[in-house]
């Protein structure tokens, strides 16, 4: 038994990319996953190539950007399997440009997918891994937080508001950035 085997782990963004590689990754080191994003018929197949390979898996459609939706996961990850111990906020995009361009819509759609589905994944599981006194959040960020370069300003504002949240869950549940 691994500190992995037998967790109950949620991936927000589970359909390609970081997420899709992270719910292979903890499947194979027997974790249940539990998948979300918006399109089905990706994590319809991820869901199965796990099943095939001896793992465990459910998944949802779920866009972050809806507060129920957050709720939604949680509650199959519980209906499924019990209970929630992780979830992986990794849902995130990233259309970067100049500020010069007054791409307001991107602005829009990086503070609602990258912050408030962040905050919201907060506001769903937060209150079950109080009732169960144990749980754990990942958020994904980026070095573009860190440092911050041409063309990715707002990115970079959207991936550093891990911070808040790291020092408000500090005590129980722990939270962590990645
Ligand atoms: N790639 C990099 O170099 C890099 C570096 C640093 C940090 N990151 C971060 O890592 C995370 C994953 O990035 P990636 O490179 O793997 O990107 P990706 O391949 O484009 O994957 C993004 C994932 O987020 C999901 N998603 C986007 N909007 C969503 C929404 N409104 N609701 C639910 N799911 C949504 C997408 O699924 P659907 O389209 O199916 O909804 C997809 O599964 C992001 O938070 C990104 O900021 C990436």
């Amino acid at each position: 038994m691994t500190g992995i085997e037998g967790k109950v782990i949620a991936i927000t963004g589970a359909s390609s990319g970081i997420g899709e590689a992270t719910a292979l990754l903890l499947a194979e080191r027997g974790a249940k996953v539990v998948l979300g994003a918006r399109r089905a018929d990706r994590l319809a197949s991820l869901a199965a190539r796990i099943s095939t390979a001896g793992g465990e898996a459910a998944y949802e459609s779920i866009d972050v950007k809806r507060h129920d939706d957050l709720t939604r996961l949680v509650a199959l990850a519980r209906e499924r399997y019990g209970k929630l111990d992780v979830l992986v906020s990794n849902a995130g995009i990233g259309p970067i440009s100049l500020l010069d361009d007054l791409r307001v819509d991107d602005w829009d759609e990086m503070i609602d997918v990258n912050i408030k589905g962040v905050l919201y994944g907060i506001a769903a599981a937060l209150p079950v891994f109080r009732e169960q006194g144990f749980g754990h959040f990942v958020h994904v960020v980026s070095t573009a937080g860190l440092k911050i370069v041409p063309m990715q300003s707002v990115y970079a504002g959207t991936k550093t508001r891990c911070a808040p949240s790291r020092r408000d869950c500090a005590k129980k549940p722990a939270t962590s950035c990645a």
